[in-house]
C-alpha cells in the first residue's frame, strides 16, 4: 500500500530524542529554549514560542489578540476544525468566509462583506503549505482595525514575497503533527515580533507562572513563583524540541525533494484537461505539504469512486479538505449557510500520495493509476 504521507524520521532524530532523555531534564527546557531560537531565526521573526501542537498556538494567539466571548473572527470553513474550534474556545464566534478556489484560500473580497462591528479578527490560513495573500489581508485588517493572525499549521518553509511564513504579522502558528512536513510527533510553534505577546505567550503556555522551572532550577537563590493569570498547560517537551531541532536542519532539504514529486506530478497531468493543479504564482512558494487537485465537472469519474479505485490498487488518497460548516460539530448552529465555492473544493479534490523518500516506481505508479482512471 502506497501511503498519503509520511513523516521523515531518521537515526539523527532518534538520537536526539535519547539523549534527551538521558539528561534527565524531559519537559520544557533547554532543547525547547534552543529550538524557539533556532526556528526564529530560520523563518525570520523576533520571538518564537514552542506549545504542545497548532491548535493550542491558535488558543493562544486568540487570547492574547484579545479575542473573547461576543466576538466574531472570519476564518475558512474550508480547513481542518481546528482552525474554527480555536475561535470557539474562546467564545468567540467563527465566521466563516469563501475561499478562492484557486488556491484554497480565503477570498478577500468575501472577507470584507462578512466585517461588522462584532469582528475582532481575521484568522488567515494557508492551506496545505499554499501562502496566502498576506499583504492584502494586512491592509484589510487594518483598514477595519483588526487582529491578523497567521494559521501556518501546514506552512513551516513555505515563503510569500521572498519572506518565509512566520516573518510577515505578529501572531503565525505552526503545526508539527505527522501530516505536516516536518514533525515533533505533536507540536506547535508561535512565530511574532511583539515583545508584549512574547511575554504572555510564555506565562500563558505554563499555567500563567511568573518564573519558570528553568529559571528556578539554575537560580543559587530561593525563589518563588507566582500565577499572574489562569494559564494553561500548553507546553512542548524537550524530547519533541530535540527532534524537532534535527528536523527544522532538513526542512529546506525536505521542500526541495517534495517539490521534485510535486513537479512530476503536474508534469504528468498537466494536459488532462478536467483537472485543475496547484499552481505557484511568482512570490508564492509553497511546501506542498500536500497535493491536492481539483476535479472540474467534466470529470468522467466522481471523487469518490476515483479514491476507491485508487485504493483498490493499493493507493491511499484523502478527500479535499473538509468544510468545518458541515461538520456535525458545527451543522446546527450554520444551518442555512451555504459556501459553494467551499464544498465543491471540498467535495471535489483529492490529495494524492506525497512523501519522502517516495520510490521512483511509487511515484510512476501513483501516475500511471491516476491517469489512466482519468481516460
Ligand atoms: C489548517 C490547520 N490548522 C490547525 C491544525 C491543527 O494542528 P495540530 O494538529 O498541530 O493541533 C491543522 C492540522 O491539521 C491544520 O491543518
Amino acid at each position: 500500500m502506497i501511503p498519503i504521507a509520511k513523516p521523515y524520521l531518521t537515526k539523527k532524530e532518534a538520537k536526539a530524542a535519547y539523549d534527551t532523555i538521558l539528561t534527565g531534564w524531559i519537559t520544557q527546557g533547554p532543547r525547547v529554549a534552543e529550538f524557539e531560537q533556532k526556528f526564529a531565526a530560520y523563518t525570520g521573526a523576533k520571538y518564537a514560542v514552542a506549545v504542545s501542537n497548532c491548535t493550542t498556538a491558535l488558543h493562544l494567539a486568540m487570547i492574547v489578540a484579545g479575542v473573547g466571548p461576543d466576538d466574531e473572527v472570519i476564518c475558512p470553513s474550508l480547513s481542518y476544525i481546528a482552525t474554527a474550534n480555536a475561535i470557539k474556545y474562546t467564545g468567540a464566534k467563527p465566521v466563516f468566509a469563501e475561499i478562492n478556489p484557486a488556491n484554497y484560500n480565503l477570498d478577500a473580497a468575501d472577507v470584507e462583506k462578512r466585517i461588522n462591528a462584532k469582528t475582532k479578527a481575521i484568522l488567515l490560513v494557508h492551506q496545505i503549505g499554499m501562502p496566502a495573500d498576506i499583504d492584502r489581508f494586512k491592509e484589510l485588517a487594518s483598514k477595519h482595525n483588526l487582529k491578523l493572525i497567521e494559521d501556518a499549521a501546514c506552512a513551516a518553509g513555505s515563503s510569500y514575497k521572498e519572506a518565509k511564513i512566520g516573518s510577515h504579522s505578529e501572531l503565525v502558528c505552526f503545526s508539527f503533527h505527522p501530516r505536516k512536513v516536518i514533525s515533533t510527533g505533536d507540536g506547535g510553534m508561535i512565530t511574532t515580533n511583539n515583545e508584549d505577546y512574547y511575554n504572555r505567550l510564555r506565562l500563558l503556555r505554563q499555567h500563567g507562572m511568573s518564573v519558570n522551572d528553568r529559571t528556578r532550577h539554575e537560580s543559587s537563590k530561593v525563589i518563588f513563583e507566582d500565577h499572574l493569570e489562569v494559564g494553561y498547560n500548553y507546553r512542548l517537551t524537550d524530547i519533541q524540541a530535540a527532534v524537532g531541532i534535527q528536523q527544522l536542519e532538513k526542512l529546506d532539504w525536505i521542500i526541495a525533494k517534495r517539490k521534485k514529486i510535486a513537479k512530476r506530478y503536474h508534469k504528468a497531468f498537466k494536459n488532462i484537461g478536467c483537472l485543475q493543479l496547484p499552481v505557484e504564482k511568482k512570490g508564492y512558494f509553497s511546501n506542498y505539504q500536500s497535493y491536492s487537485i481539483y476535479l472540474k465537472d467534466n470529470c468522467p469519474v466522481s471523487r469518490n469512486e476515483l479514491m476507491q479505485k485508487m485504493l483498490d490498487a493499493g493507493i491511499s488518497t484523502r478527500r479535499g479538505i473538509m468544510t468545518s460548516h458541515r461538520e456535525t460539530a458545527y451543522k446546527k448552529e450554520y444551518e442555512g449557510l451555504s459556501l459553494p465555492v467551499s464544498e465543491k473544493a471540498s467535495d471535489q479534490s483529492i490529495i494524492l500520495p506525497l512523501y519522502i523518500p517516495m520510490k521512483e516506481e511509487d511515484i510512476q505508479k501513483v501516475i500511471d493509476t491516476f491517469t489512466s482512471l482519468l481516460k
